[in-house]
């Protein structure tokens, strides 16, 4: 096969960040994908309503030169805390300014320090949730310094997510960013209730590779990379189109100076090539008759949403990722496969 045509797709786990950062990346989204879901997690987190509304109309703002981009939709998400209340959750839904809300455990990754310390205490928000259909985003990383670090995501499973289910067995859950073979299997499990993005890095790489010749920090995000027997498992689940599996990058852009430190920090960038790189998946795994469902339908269907209508294709064209994209405050971010040759290339739109 040599062109893919699918119905366009969505992103349903994006880090855009703000200000000069949100400008430089902004665009490469909003190429690709029509709607975003975008994460709150701000050095200032998206709390209230209010936030959103402002953050939403910073980031159409910052598209309104390219008319290219004009249909670009971001579907903004509240940051949950442990004061975070019922009725702010329900307001900020019913006003449309929270598409959903996101859970991060309290120091689990980039900018959660002001997330939930214990899940109990949001008991009154999930029951408000779970009435209005309104979705709940985990990080599904307990971050317990005495867990290893590789078992966080299966020990958050046993000990939340297990038991959550049960208490709110209504409550629609999306498990961002999977990581190993026993969240595949606990999605399927409770796929009623429960759905999963899968990031194209997860894909990719696995645990070793990110010492492959020496510390990686561009290949470095949370939840860490596993083994590659769960590789496997994540590349399984996503091509089978196995409709609780959607298409999340997490692209999470850091300047340079922040990852190539002596505490670098966790998120991989891959806006630039996002599309291209889960074709060359799905393109290895003889999948790629699943990819317009993985990529474009099962998240719709979750979200109770429509397809896009209009579409973008793909060629079998080499080139080569850019080595660095650069930021107009002087610095610049590193993109998943810099300077690497990718097989598959985006088109213009409309097949
Ligand atoms: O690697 C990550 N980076 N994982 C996350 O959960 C957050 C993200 C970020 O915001 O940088
Ligand atoms: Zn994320």
């Amino acid at each position: 096969m040599t062109k893919i045509i699918i119905k366009r797709p969505d992103d349903w786990h994006v880090h855009l960040r703000d200000g000069v950062m949100m400008e430089a990346v902004l665009p490469y989204t909003a190429r690709q994908f029509h709607r975003a879901i975008i994460m709150p997690n701000l050095v200032n987190p998206i709390t209230t309503p209010r936030l959103a509304d402002e953050y939403k109309k910073r980031i159409l703002q910052s598209l309104e030169a390219n008319t290219e981009y004009s249909k670009f939709m971001p579907l903004m998400t509240c940051y949950l805390t442990d004061e975070t209340s019922g009725d702010i959750i329900a307001e900020g839904f019913k006003g449309e300014y929270f598409f959903a809300a996101k859970l991060y455990p309290a120091n689990a990754t980039t900018n959660s320090s002001m997330g939930v310390t214990d899940v109990k205490n949001l008991v009154p928000v999930f029951s408000v949730m779970e009435q209005l259909g309104m979705p709940l985003l985990i990080h599904g990383e307990v971050s317990d310094s005495s867990i290893d670090i590789f078992d966080r995501e299966y020990v958050f499973i046993k000990e939340i997510l297990m038991p959550l289910i049960n208490e709110f067995p209504k409550l629609k859950i999306v498990m961002e960013h999977i990581t190993t073979k026993e969240a595949v299997e606990f999605v399927r499990i409770n796929r009623k209730q429960v759905s999963a993005t899968i990031t194209a890095h997860h894909l990719i790489i696995n645990r070793t590779n990110i010492f492959d010749g020496g510390i990686n920090p561009h290949k470095y995000c949370l939840p860490i990379p596993k083994r590659e027997v769960h590789r496997l498992s994540l590349r399984e689940a996503a091509t089978s189109g196995d409709s609780c599996f959607f298409l999340g990058t997490d692209t999470a852009p850091h300047r340079i100076g922040d990852k190539e430190s002596s505490c670098g920090c966790a998120g991989i960038f891959s806006a630039v090539n996002a599309l291209e790189l889960y074709a060359q998946v799905f393109e290895e795994e003889n999948a790629l008759n699943k990819f317009e469902k993985f990529a474009s339908l099962n998240g719709p269907a979750f979200y109770g949403l429509k397809a896009n209508e209009d579409k973008v294709n793909l060629s079998k064209k080499k080139w080569r990722v850019p080595d660095l994209i650069h930021i107009s405050d002087g610095s610049s971010i590193i993109p998943f496969k810099a300077g690497e040759t990718l097989d598959w290339k985006m088109g213009s739109s409309n097949g």
